[in-house]
């Protein structure tokens, strides 16, 4: 018996220590220095409860974690707008706001409640699922390292809900509409809340169901000072890539090897996942817009396009580059990269504020059309001829999402891609046999200021003697493993 009680003492006395080692454990959390400021984040929902007004409220759920095979999931990406009005990174979350307020427990005193306007549900601390799949923030750690009003476990959500629905007397849920695909505690949690609304929209006429995406996609528009620092912080880390690539390139390696390359770049230099697939093609690969098998070999005279950004913090960059396998662009692929750059430089030189997107396309048709016209690719003008080659748009903003939400019209703060390409495959009908298999696309991220425009990738050469001077170096792939 005293044994067995000395045992419990033990055990309890380890449990506490535990506890408190764990509640200590918040700095392990966030490494790095320079993620995006907790106020940035609140000021983002301060305008969402300020727009949908006070007899509404808002729910936003995170991302969920997808099966990839067996019991292995996908690597996990936050929610854009999730991530954009938290910077919260972790799957089962849900953000409520409620301007009207709504009662929770005192976090400080756990026998009075308090009236908050925002609640993020978080999963709960625990040190054994911890131990195996990596810390958590929990509650505390999202009120403190992340600046959220209140917050508390998932589990909680339908309690603390229903109260903020039915007794602050909110008529407009907005909820973004749930995927087909999904799946998962997220799923379980939110579908009867889902049901909750439809049913109570039917007692009560005047209980609306809105999706708050597109308020939250116009606000990130144009970028802040803060969000403009990590889309550079991406980009920079994009063109050490592309110079690394371009150092690396040589016939005989594997379109993979470069892809390795970038990977390394990003990685080496804090990006936490590629922007999108990187996309290495060679030869007859550099035609096809979105090919990442990149597996063929690499050979002389071989043009190589290469479509690859990192992400990091969050913000996409988005960069392609087109260099000869061997240093040196032969004859033919100089007239096609010519065309195709001078397009990129008439149409950069254009943008500014007020100057119409669509208005900056046109001056990439021309002068593709016009060069083509030249080079006798291409036999009338007006006729859309060049379609053929150029098959599409001339780019789209960048941001949270590598494809983001933009305007019609160029304001500062706004980040664009322009990337005209010129694809010539070997069915190209009346094309000289010499143009065969050149695709050429330059990608650059753009960022419009007050005065005009600062190109942010504009680091990698893009001058052909420039790219060549580069490849003549030598870079840091590309050396023997052993
Ligand atoms: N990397 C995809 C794109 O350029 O749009
Ligand atoms: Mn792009
Ligand atoms: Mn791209």
């Amino acid at each position: 018996m005293r044994i067995f009680r000395s045992t419990l003492y033990s055990l309890f006395l380890h449990s506490l220590f535990v506890l408190i080692l764990w509640s200590q454990d918040l700095r392990y959390i966030e490494y790095d220095t320079d993620l995006g400021s907790p106020s940035m984040f609140k000021a983002r929902r301060d305008s969402v409860m300020a727009k949908i007004g006070s007899n509404a409220i808002a729910v936003f759920y995170s991302n969920w974690e997808r099966i990839r095979n067996a019991d292995v999931e996908y690597r996990f990406r936050q929610d854009d707008n999730f991530y954009y009005l938290t910077g919260f990174t972790e799957p089962e979350s849900i953000l409520l706001l409620a301007p009207n307020g709504v009662t929770v427990r005192n976090p400080e005193d756990t026998s009075k409640t308090i009236s908050v306007k925002e609640v993020l549900f978080v999963q709960a601390r625990d040190p054994l699922r911890e131990q195996w799949n990596g810390r958590r923030y929990g509650p505390e750690g999202a009120m403190k390292l992340r600046g959220l009003q209140y917050a508390t476990t998932v589990d909680r959500f339908r309690q603390v809900f229903q109260p903020a629905m039915f007794g602050s007397g909110a008529r407009i849920v907005y909820i973004p509409p749930f995927p087909s695909d999904f799946t998962g505690a997220m799923a379980e949690l939110l579908q009867p809340i889902r049901s909750m609304i439809d049913a109570s929209k039917s007692r009560h006429s005047q209980t609306e169901l809105r999706d708050p995406s597109p308020m939250v996609y116009a606000t990130r528009i144009v970028k802040s000072a803060e969000e403009i620092a990590l889309l550079t912080k991406a980009t920079q880390i994009s063109v050490a890539a592309h110079n690394q690539a371009m150092m690396s390139c040589q016939p005989g390696m594997y379109e993979y090897e470069l892809q390795a390359v970038y990977e390394y770049v990003y990685r080496k230099m804090g990006s936490e996942y590629p922007g999108y697939p990187c996309i290495v093609g060679a030869g007859e690969n550099s035609i096809v817009l979105h090919y990442n098998t990149n597996r063929r070999q690499i050979k002389e005279g071989d043009i190589v396009l290469a479509d690859c950004a990192a992400e990091y913090h969050g913000y996409s960059s988005d960069v392609t580059r087109t260099y000869p396998a061997n240093g040196k662009f032969s004859a033919p692929q100089k007239k096609i990269y010519q065309i195709v750059l001078d397009a990129q430089n008439a149409s950069i030189a254009m943008m500014k504020p007020g100057v119409a997107w669509r208005d900056v396309q046109a001056k990439a048709n021309e002068v593709i059309e016009d060069g083509l016209l030249k080079l006798g690719l291409i036999k009338e003008k007006g006729k859309q001829e060049h379609r053929r080659f150029f098959i599409h748009g001339l780019g789209h903003p960048v941001g949270l999402n590598v494809h983001d939400v933009g305007a019609p019209i160029l304001q500062p703060g706004m980040a664009y891609t322009v990337e005209p390409g010129i694809y010539i495959g070997e069915s190209a009908a009346g094309v000289d046999p010499m143009y065969h298999n050149i695709g050429v696309r330059i990608e650059d991220v753009v960022l419009v200021t007050p005065e005009g425009n600062r190109i942010l990738s504009a680091d990698a050469p893009r001058e052909m003697a420039e790219i060549e001077a580069m490849m003549a170096k030598k870079g840091i792939g590309n050396q023997p493993l052993k």
